[in-house]
């Protein structure tokens, strides 16, 4: 027997949290896992849980995937149908101090989930791919099918990596798979690490803000919202063998909101909700770092008749909604 619960990796993530959730509202069954590692305030990811927590079909197992055993024994005791893997260890930045963190949870951990679900009837794996597999690619906006064997740091290329891994799962055990390319994900419960947070912090800490390649740089930001919607609909809808995938059922969608926003654009809009002005520091390209992220999301659009649109004006005032909220402040 598979369990009806749907298990949700990083599930104390931003994105997993969320997920979960929406998951939850719906009236599903899931159970979270996470590593609960220090990689940015735990007391974050905590305070995302205790929310999940009050809702009686959560379960929490705090586990680390690139714990092979653990991982097994979750997996066999679960039998899970459905998986959302969206653990992993995140940012470009810091892939460039720390790779052995990238190889652990998103290479090492990423196996543990395929062979978890090829041993034990999954019927679909959705993952988290993202927009960095696009490299420094200058054709706009990023189509699925462009070339993704150029990233430009070490965290793009294991996300490539589980996209082909995947694959090959998908080619060899026939488990469905879907990988979603995501594309600078933002909003309330957001993620410490990225651009949106640091700034707010900054701004409201009178310290100056970082704006690398002098604030010329433009990214497809995309609400949280829209990647629930997006999830919880790509979750009951297994792809079809594909022609281009060797046959395999296996399918990669970019989840982004196919309008690029000027970084300078997004920092105003901060300031007007903060009540604000930042210092801006302009400084030099960082290694990693690309100019410009822009979705196409016509199959997205075709498949599931959603795409992500909500205007970052939108956005951005729930998010400092949120953080006032959240912080006091
Ligand atoms: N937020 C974005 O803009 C964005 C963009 C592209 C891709 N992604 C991808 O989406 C997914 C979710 O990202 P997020 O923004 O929510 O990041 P996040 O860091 O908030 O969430 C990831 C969670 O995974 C957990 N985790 C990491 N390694 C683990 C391991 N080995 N075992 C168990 N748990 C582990 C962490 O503790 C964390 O809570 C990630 O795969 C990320 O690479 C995010």
């Amino acid at each position: 027997m598979t369990d009806q619960a749907i298990l949700v990796t990083g599930a104390a993530g931003f994105i997993g949290f969320h997920v979960a959730r929406q998951l939850l509202a719906e009236g599903r069954t899931v159970v979270g896992l996470d590593n609960l590692n220090s990689y940015y305030d735990p007391a974050l990811k905590q305070a995302r849980l205790d929310l999940l927590r009050a809702e009686s079909r959560f379960s929490f197992v705090k586990a680390d995937l690139a714990d092979r055993g653990a991982t097994a024994a979750l997996f066999a005791r679960h039998r899970f149908a459905k998986v959302v893997h969206l653990a992993a260890q995140a940012g470009v930045r810091f892939s460039i101090e720390q790779p052995q963190a990238y190889a652990d949870s998103n290479l090492q951990g990423f196996l543990n989930v395929l062979e978890g679900c090829r041993h034990n009837g999954c019927r679909h794996l959705v993952y988290a791919s993202s927009s960095s597999v696009y490299g420094a690619n200058t054709k706009l906006p990023f189509a699925v099918q462009d070339r993704t064997d150029h990233p430009v740091s070490f965290y793009a290329a294991t996300k490539k990596a589980n996209e082909v891994m995947a694959q090959s799962y998908s080619h060899l055990y026939r488990l469905p798979v879907t990988g979603l390319r995501f594309f600078t994900i933002y909003g309330p419960w957001g993620r410490p690490d990225m651009a949106l947070f640091l700034f707010a912090n900054a701004i409201l800490a009178g310290e100056p803000i970082r704006l690398f390649n002098h604030g010329r740089m433009r990214r497809d930001f995309t609400y949280i919202d829209d990647v629930t919607r997006v999830v919880s609909k790509l979750v009951d809808r297994v792809p079809a063998d594909d022609p281009a995938a060797a046959n395999a059922p296996s399918k990669v969608y970019n989840v982004g909101n196919h309008h690029p926003e000027e970084l300078m654009h997004v920092v105003g809009l901060l300031e007007q909700e903060l009540g604000r002005t930042a210092v801006k520091q302009l400084l030099p390209m960082q290694p990693g770092d690309v100019l410009e992220t822009f979705a196409d999301v016509e199959d997205l659009m075709r498949d599931t008749g959603f795409a992500p649109s909500t205007p970052i004006a939108h956005g951005v005032r729930n998010f400092v909604t949120w953080y006032r909220d959240y912080f006091k402040v």
